[in-house]
């Protein structure tokens, strides 16, 4: 094409993308972390300019938006989800008209942007709190922000026993003796969102965004934000046997809902509206209320990351999902890895929890905690069985109604990387343990491109987390050449995905095994998954064409056209597309 009828396209492709108001229900969101994505100018930080030049990497992977997670000015206390200016881009990632300039291509290439924004806590650096240090107690700028007295017979001990989710305090001390409140970081004062000025100046920052084109907001811990922080506060043990129910002093209030109210306002202010997806940590079924039409319209779904490969647990945790999305009006987005949890190509070679989310045992540990908190040990994972469940999990993901969010690199099949030096450790939650949580630099280190060179192709110079000689064997060119990569499953399985994608409906096949799960989309399309370790007959019911398969070989042999059923490996998936 020549440049004129590149932009020529690039503006229809534009054009299409303004007019779908439902492109996210099951829309394909790439999580980019923009420090370690592609790094153009060789300080070992990534920056837009670098993902500027991925975007073809982008469109050919297939994938409907880009969700970058937050590329503002900030000191790094917390990976950039501690913001020290919400309408501006960090000068290490790059400039404002740099970001124009990304969203034109991406929205050229038919991708759509959703930013991060993080709203229960700026960075310390924020202009705001830097004039709250400079103000007295009791002042203007200090009631933007939690500070309180503290206890004690010269106020010495922090007003309460709470503790922060990186560890340690949540309260922290300014040199005239009154303390602020972090949920995280120290570096991360929260808001006092009962303060107009902070609502009035986040729905100034959606507007901000909106109006530079961004489609839609990624909402950092969205059920936080309000509290109830009357004297006397509750103790740390009293918090914890607070019902969950709305009321709770700190977390998923009720009345959080009212902020979320007026952003949809804003969101509807545009067309097509702005998107939101909330982050919350909430019971499922009260994830319903985030994800309303009123409220955020989506909420991520995080119970498929934390369940075993495990046929009971998968599917318990689709159906109950289901439902609860129904009563919302929304879709569901599923995700297994981000930039908070274990990669689950690692995840998936570790030994399944005893008590898994689905509720099986009515548990809810983590998975991968328990590896991270034990130093994260090379002899304690099977690398391959995870990689082998992992291809399995994403074909049997990428299948379900709904939207699905995929994490930079997990493309490539890559693995957490363990054993990183703790001199490089970036992660506060390393530093707040202190060095007993392994914490989430491991998901965090840059992308191999290339087999060769500085930093596997991630920039002309180095890497700000340093990367393993094994990240040679999973850069984008090596698996390139190879019909059998990573790489080439997920491009195969989102071009099959947008072929296919019907209604948001599903239905359970009945297959003979309980380790084995398939299910039916509208138009014929199937999805089976062989959780254990027995190959599985295809048996005639499902007669059809396999489309794609996650174990090497299967879609050769189904090609075959042999009399024999097609047999899928265990620990395997496949497509078929009847008829
Ligand atoms: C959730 C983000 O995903 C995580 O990376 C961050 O540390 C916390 N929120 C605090 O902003």
């Amino acid at each position: 094409m020549t440049p004129t009828e590149t932009t020529a396209a690039a503006e229809t492709a534009a054009v299409l993308l303004s007019k779908d108001e439902n492109w996210w229900r099951q829309a394909v969101v790439y999580q980019i972390y923009p420090r370690s994505f592609a790094d153009a100018n060789g300080d070992g930080i990534g920056d837009l300019r670098g993902i500027l030049s991925r975007v073809g990497h982008l469109r050919e992977l297939g994938v409907d938006a880009v969700w970058l997670s937050p590329f503002y000015p900030s000191e790094l206390a917390d990976g950039g989800y501690d913001v020290a200016d919400y309408r501006n881009v960090d000068p290490r990632i790059g400039t404002l008209e740099e970001f124009d300039e990304l969203v034109a291509a991406l929205h050229g290439a038919g991708i759509r942007v959703v930013v991060d924004i993080v709203p229960n806590h700026s960075s310390d650096r924020h202009e705001w709190f830097q004039a709250a240090l400079a103000a007295a107690p009791g002042s203007p700028e200090r009631a933007r922000y939690v500070f309180r007295a503290g206890r004690g017979e010269h106020g010495e001990l922090p007003p309460s026993d709470w503790r922060s989710i990186f560890g340690g305090s949540a309260w922290e001390r300014v040199p005239d003796g009154q303390w602020y409140l972090h949920l995280f970081a120290p570096e991360q004062p929260d808001f006092d969102w009962s303060n107009r000025e902070v609502r009035d100046d986040f729905l100034k920052t959606l507007r901000f965004w909106s109006d530079r084109g961004v489609d839609g907001f990624r909402v950092d811990v969205a059920h936080s934000l309000t509290k109830d922080l009357a004297e006397p506060l509750p103790s740390a043990a009293e918090l914890a046997a607070r019902p969950k129910d709305g009321s709770h002093p700190l977390w998923d209030r009720d009345d959080v809902h009212e902020i979320y109210a007026e952003w949809r306002r804003v969101f509807d202010e545009y067309d097509p509206p702005r998107t939101g997806v909330a982050e919350a940590w909430v019971a499922p079924e009260r994830r319903p209320r985030y994800a309303s039409r009123e409220g955020l319209g989506q909420a991520f779904e995080f119970d498929l990351l934390m369940a075993n490969f495990s046929a009971a647990s998968f599917r318990r945790v689709v159906t109950d999902t289901l439902a609860l999305v129904r009563r919302s009006g929304s879709s569901s987005t599923w995700v297994l890895s981000n930039h908070d949890e274990v990669r689950h190509a690692t995840r998936y070679g570790l030994p399944p929890l005893k008590n898994d989310v689905a509720g099986l045992n009515g548990g809810d540990e983590k998975q991968g905690r328990a590896w991270i908190l034990a130093g994260a040990p090379a002899d304690g994972v099977d690398l391959a069985a995870g990689s082998r469940r992992a291809r399995a999990a994403t074909l049997f993901m990428l299948a379900l109604p709904g939207a699905a969010y995929l994490y930079q690199g997990e493309e490539l099949g890559l693995h957490e990387v363990g054993d990183l030096p703790d001199e490089a450790r970036q992660d506060p939650t390393f530093f707040r343990s202190p060095g007993v949580d392994k914490g989430r630099d491991g998901c965090r280190v840059p992308l191999p491109w290339s087999a060769e060179g500085p930093s596997f192709g991630f920039g002309p110079g180095g890497a700000h987390l340093p990367q393993p000689a094994w990240f040679a064997e999973y850069a984008v060119d090596a698996e390139e050449g190879e019909a059998d990569s990573s790489l080439h499953l997920y491009r195969r399985a989102l071009r099959l995905r947008r072929e296919l994608q019907g209604a948001e409906e599903l239905s359970w096949l009945e297959t003979g095994r309980d380790d084995v799960l398939a299910f039916e989309r509208p138009g014929g399309w199937i999805a089976v998954t062989v959780f254990g370790t027995e190959p599985y007959a295809l048996p005639a019911s499902f007669a059809g064409r396999v489309v794609v398969a996650s174990a090497p070989g299967v879609e050769a042999d189904a090609a075959g056209g042999g009399a024999a059923p097609v047999v899928l490996p265990g620990e395997s998936s496949a497509w078929i597309v009847r008829g």
